[in-house]
This record gives structure tokens, sequence and C-alpha cells, in this order.
């Protein structure tokens, strides 16, 4: 795992943006695993603000997510389809019909999960995949206890989970208690990782899932198993891990860090 820590949130998602921009690029037709929450909406704001102003090229891009809550239709707008399309699919060139989520209003939900799973495998697998972390440690809905190999499946939120995402739903009837989500080991064969971590409330489960021990209790910590994993964070998300001092040498002088600066 490479630990990358910028001075300030605005920092660490103008990051993130800019290696998904650099991905995009460098191989137009690239498979992007995407993620929802709050933590990703200035990302997608950034990148919208490259196609507009610099033309990022998004017409050959395909996504998958990585979830969805079970029960809501794209339309509803506590769905991760309705997140998407307002944060980032409506404000760039991107084909809809590249565009994937789970169903979570399918008929057979397990139908549903093998062909995401198909539909991942027939683009060529995914080339970078961004994630957030849920306070609950999880990774997409991997909620604790999710086999390190697990593939895309239906799973019950934890109450971790319906905490906090509780206030999303306020006004728009009861909070689902399940999701589709990629497995953890659908997550570990993207071909790169970015995890991106901001805030203070995060930097409890960012120490555990970077710096203890790989554990199903904690989903995140499986991306320790991974190659190619950038974990980008904010100072503030930082304060927790016992190694700072460590990682902001090693960024300034690992002279294979350059494009991070
Ligand atoms: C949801 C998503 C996760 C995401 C998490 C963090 O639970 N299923 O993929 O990482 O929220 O959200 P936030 O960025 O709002 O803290």
């Amino acid at each position: 795992m490479e630990v990358i820590l910028r001075p300030t949130r605005e920092a660490a998602e103008a990051l993130a943006a800019r290696l998904i921009a650099e991905q995009v690029r460098a191989k137009p037709d690239s498979v992007l695993g995407l993620a929802t929450g709050g933590t990703m909406e200035r990302v997608y704001a950034e990148l919208v603000r490259l196609h507009v102003e610099e033309e990022l090229d998004f017409s050959l891009v395909r996504t998958f997510n990585l979830d969805e809550y079970v029960g809501l239709p794209g339309d509803h707008v506590c769905s991760y389809r309705y997140y998407m399309d307002q944060h980032l699919f409506r404000g760039i060139n991107i084909d809809s019909r590249n565009t994937h989520l789970p169903n979570g209003v399918a008929e057979d939900l397990a139908a549903e999960c093998r062909a995401y799973e198909e539909a991942i495998t027939r683009c060529g697998g995914i080339d970078l995949q961004l994630l957030g972390i849920g306070k609950s440690g999880h990774i997409g809905f991997n909620e604790p206890l999710s086999a390190l190999r697990s593939r895309t499946r239906e799973k019950a939120l934890s109450p971790v989970t319906m905490a906090q995402n509780a206030g999303y739903f306020s006004q728009y009837g009861p909070m689902p208690q399940r999701g589709l989500t990629m497995g953890v080991g659908t997550i570990l064969d993207a071909r790169d990782i970015l995890l991106l971590v901001t805030g203070e409330a995060k930097a409890d489960v960012l120490a555990r899932a970077v710096e203890g021990p790989v554990t199903s209790m904690i989903s995140a910590s499986a991306l320790q198993l991974h190659a190619h994993c950038r974990v980008i964070v904010d100072e503030a998300a930082a304060t927790q891990l016992s190694e700072q001092e460590y990682y902001r040498w090693i960024f300034d002088h690992e002279p294979e860090w350059e494009p991070y600066r």
C-alpha cells in the first residue's frame, strides 16, 4: 500500500480526481470502478470540471459501481444510480449504456449479481477502482465478516452503516436494510485501486484498515493484499496512523512518487 498524505481534504480530492483523469487519458476506453458517498462528491465535481474545461473525454469509458440499495429503483433520489447521474454522468460525455450499477429492484437478485460479475469480466476487468470507506470498515457494502474472496451478492447492512447513511433517507422514507455489492474478491481483482479517506470521523477505521491486521471484520484491510493500492488521505483522517512521519517522509523523498506531487 502507498499512503499518500495530503494537507487538506480539497488537496486529497483533487489528487484522486487527477489520478482518475490520468487513467482515462492514458487509456480512453478504461473500465472504472466507482464509489458513492459524501467523500466522492467533490471528486466527481472535479472530473466534470476537467471534462468541461479541459476536454477530458469519457466517450469510450465504461463504469461499474460498487453497490446499490436493494429495493430502490434508479430514479429514487436515494439510489446510487441517481447519485451517479446527478454527480457525474450527466456532467460528462459518457454513454449511459456504458454505466453499470447493480439493479436493486431486479426480480432475481442472485441472478443479477451473477450477471454483474459476468459483465465486468466481458469488459476485460476493472482498470482502476475508486473506493471510500464506511465507518464499519466496509468497502462497497462489504460489512464485517464479508469473506475476503466474496463476489457480487446481496448483503445485510450493519447497524453502523444504517446509522451512518440514515441521514440521506430522513425525508424519503425508510432506509433499505440490504444492498447488492461487489465482493471483496471482486474489488481485489481490479488492476489498480484508489482508496480516498478524508475527515476526522474516519481516522480510527482508516488506521485499523491500513495498519491493523488483515481481517474480515474490517473489509478494507483486505486491500493490504493488493499489489497496487494507493490510499489518499487528508491530515484529519491520518491522525490515528502510527507511521504518519514515515508517510510524509516517503512522500517527500521517494522519486517514484513524483506524479502525486
Ligand atoms: C456508503 C457506500 C460506500 C462508501 C461509504 C462512505 O456506505 N456503500 O461505498 O464508501 O458510503 O460514505 P461517505 O463518503 O459518505 O462517508
